[in-house]
């Protein structure tokens, strides 16, 4: 059977590369040089692979099953599998809620990449002094309309790609972005490898110091093995009620992990190379490493020629733009394909009303950097409640549901069919991705999040 004839991804390498472009974002490139620098670097990388094979990547397989079992939108897909169970099927709002939570902060980061990718255009970067990038990041992002208006446009590209359509929009984004991101990382990591201070950059990265770990350095590799697979708040789940029947669901899951994998270590190794080979600067710079201590790297470590310095700063913040957008597609999908779904609007204007929440909702985030600074909920700003909300409470609150709703509320034979495919494929994998979805990843979520409370540890 072959149902979306029209509407869903019309080939697995298309399926394939439009999930990877959700997993492959801000994540990758940001999020997980920052952690690993933050964290000790390759112990927490150690760490970090554990959790995306044990626990992110069967979760993600588990939103696949739920997600191609309905074929409509996420909404449906729990009402079908929920049967007796009325609750569940309130479990199909997640993406819709969160989805819009995510991509307004998200929005906020990669308006600062466009920003970052234009300065680097224009050669706004050359002949500045070390302190001044820090002066100049602190000053764009508590603008109160500059960083508003990159939102904005992030927001429109986004709108217009998702309102195109799955194929015509959503897949055909991918695949120009996603080939010109690796050509990107490919040619930036060569570089980068080839500069005097690499081999402690790569030290950092691939030589374990365990005695850095602490119980702090496991939920940071759990939560970013969540955050750079999409997973938890049924973002996967979305994108599989467009997938064909014939897809292999499980190696499409370990393909989309492998992919998002290399992608974050090749930025790791794009970016602590760059830092060591400049004396004085630090990889655990935290999130401004990517604003403030690269642009510095770059016009230090090519200042012999500049237009080295040039290209390198403009390709690295053009792949930080592509990453970004191919993920907040994904997120926009997510709540719009709700609407036009369950509540028949049109995809553009599905896609309208979300974009526009979002960027009411993005301002207040963005503008918690400058003049809403003072305004704290539950001693957080805007952006930092919504990256809380999101990162901490549902992604992990939502993997564990989603595991428990198809490991034990929906009939074992659904899950099974699924991943053979209606027995079509062999899965010698089948018992043991049962086995962790229906103990391993509840558990040891649940030990996590009692943890963080301090209830244990
Ligand atoms: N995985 C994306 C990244 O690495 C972020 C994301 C989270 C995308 C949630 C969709 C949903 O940047």
């Amino acid at each position: 059977m072959k149902a979306h004839p029209q509407s869903g991804f019309s080939s697995k390498i298309g399926a394939i590369l439009a999930t990877a472009g959700s997993a492959v974002g801000l994540g990758n490139v940001w999020r997980f040089p920052t952690e690993t620098g933050a964290n000790g670097g390759a112990a927490f990388l150690l760490i970090y692979v554990f959790f995306m094979i044990f626990l992110a990547t069967p979760i993600m397989i588990a939103e696949f099953t739920i997600g191609r079992h309905g074929q409509k939108d996420v909404f449906h897909s729990f009402a079908v599998m929920s049967r007796n169970h009325r609750l569940w099927k309130y479990m199909g709002f997640l993406p819709v809620v969160a989805g819009i939570l995510v991509l307004s902060y998200y929005a906020v980061v990669a308006g600062w990449t466009f920003e970052y990718a234009y300065t680097a255009g224009i050669n706004g970067f050359a002949g500045k002094s070390a302190s001044q990038y820090a002066q100049d990041f602190s000053l764009f992002i508590s603008h109160p309309l500059r960083p508003l208006m990159w939102m904005f446009f992030i927001l429109a590209l986004t709108f217009v790609i998702v309102a195109l359509g799955v194929q015509k929009g959503i897949e055909r984004g991918a695949k120009v972005m996603m080939p010109v991101l690796f050509l990107f990382l490919v040619i930036l990591a060569v570089c980068s490898l080839s500069l005097p201070g690499a081999s402690s950059g790569i030290d950092f990265l691939f030589h374990p110091d365990f005695s850095k770990v602490t119980g702090s350095t496991v939920l940071s590799a759990m939560g970013q093995s969540f955050f750079t697979l999409s997973v938890g708040i049924c973002c996967l789940c979305t994108y599989a009620c467009y997938f064909r029947k014939d897809i292999n669901l499980v190696s499409n899951g370990f393909s989309v992990a492998v992919i998002d994998t290399m992608v974050a270590v090749m930025s790791g190794i794009i970016i602590f190379p760059a830092v060591y080979s400049v004396p004085g600067l630090s990889p655990d710079a935290g999130p401004s490493l990517v604003f403030i201590t690269l642009p510095n790297v770059f016009q230090h470590v090519f200042s012999g020629v500049p237009v080295i310095a040039y290209i390198f700063s403009l390709l690295f913040y053009l792949l930080l733009v592509m990453a970004a957008l191919t993920s907040s597609i994904s997120m926009l999908e997510m709540s719009a394909s709700y609407f036009h779904a369950e509540k028949s609007m049109s995809r553009p204007v599905a896609c309208a009303g979300v974009s526009i929440i979002c960027l009411f909702l993005g301002a207040l985030c963005s503008l918690s950097f400058g003049p809403l600074k003072e305004v704290q909920l539950f001693h957080m700003g805007f952006f930092d409640l919504f990256d809380f909300v999101v990162a901490k409470l549902f992604m992990p609150i939502g993997g564990f549901l989603t595991c428990v709703f198809l490991g034990w509320v929906v009939n074992g034979k659904v899950m099974k069919a699924e991943l053979t495919n209606n027995g079509s494929l062999r899965q010698p994998l089948y018992p043991l991705l049962r086995f962790l979805i229906r103990y391993f990843v509840p558990v040891c979520i649940l030990l996590i999040f009692i943890h963080e409370l301090g209830w244990i540890g």
